[in-house]
């Protein structure tokens, strides 16, 4: 017999002591593979993103999916998803008759994936998955926005959309919600949950609210003239 058959081979890693060197040679070894997995597979694409913009793919839950369409039930034209992973909204947006429904999605993986799905489901002709910068995308023509992304960024796209989206548009966020706007419907519970946001009412409690504090600026003001008057 061998003797060095891979089954005296794993009896023998079984019995010996593999020490602090041979644990940490292992952690670094799995973190170096976890570490080319996120670059290679997860996250191609995302080289010229800044490292606070990047948001990893979660896909999402079939109920998500009910709930972000439930919430845009009654609206017409195009359909815009930011970030669209392997694009199950854009698909279900088509299938509700939105047209034309977009996906932009860096990950040039996803992007295929979003295809094939497309493609096996017969509607490739009729969705389109473009492989872009969501902060690159212009939006002015945009009326319905759907989004799944990470708290940390949706607060830098409050702006940019409140910058570009038209007054009729609509935005549904899943999952987190804006940090600063007020929704105009929610649907779901938990991490099903989706949010929807008109951009007039938005832009409406926008100016109210610097309104106020343009108000309050002038009030103290008045106070500290008073003061220094006295
Ligand atoms: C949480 S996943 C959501 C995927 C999909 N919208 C869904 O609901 O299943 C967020 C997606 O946004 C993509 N993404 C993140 N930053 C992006 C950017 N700057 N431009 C385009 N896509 C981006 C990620 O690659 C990821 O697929």
């Amino acid at each position: 017999m061998d003797d060095n058959g891979p089954d005296k081979v794993f009896a023998e890693l079984k019995t010996r002591d593999i020490g602090g060197w041979g644990v940490a040679q292992i952690a670094a070894g799995s973190g170096l593979a976890v570490y080319a997995m996120w670059v290679g597979i997860l996250q191609p694409g995302f080289r010229k993103v800044p490292l606070s913009l990047q948001v990893p793919y979660i896909p999402a839950s079939k109920a998500q999916v009910d709930h972000v369409m439930t919430l845009l039930r009654g609206r017409k034209g195009g359909l815009v998803d930011l970030g669209s992973g392997d694009g199950r909204i854009v698909l279900e947006a088509h299938r509700q008759g939105f047209t034309p429904a977009v996906g932009y999605e860096l990950n040039p993986w996803l992007v295929l994936m979003a295809r094939f799905h497309a493609w096996r489901a017969g509607h490739h002709e009729k969705v389109s998955y473009r492989r872009e910068d969501l902060w690159k995308v212009d939006l002015t023509e945009c009326k319905n926005v759907t989004v799944f992304l990470a708290p940390s960024v949706l607060s830098l796209l409050q702006q940019k959309l409140e910058a570009e989206l038209p007054d009729d548009a609509l935005m549904v966020a899943g999952r987190f919600p804006f940090p600063d706007w007020t929704p105009c419907r929610i649907e779901g519970h938990g991490v099903d949950r989706a949010w929807a946001y008109s951009m007039q009412a938005q832009r409406r409690n926008t100016f109210k609210k610097n309104d106020r504090q343009l108000t309050d600026i002038d009030l103290n003001k008045e106070l500290t003239n008073e003061k220094g008057s006295t």
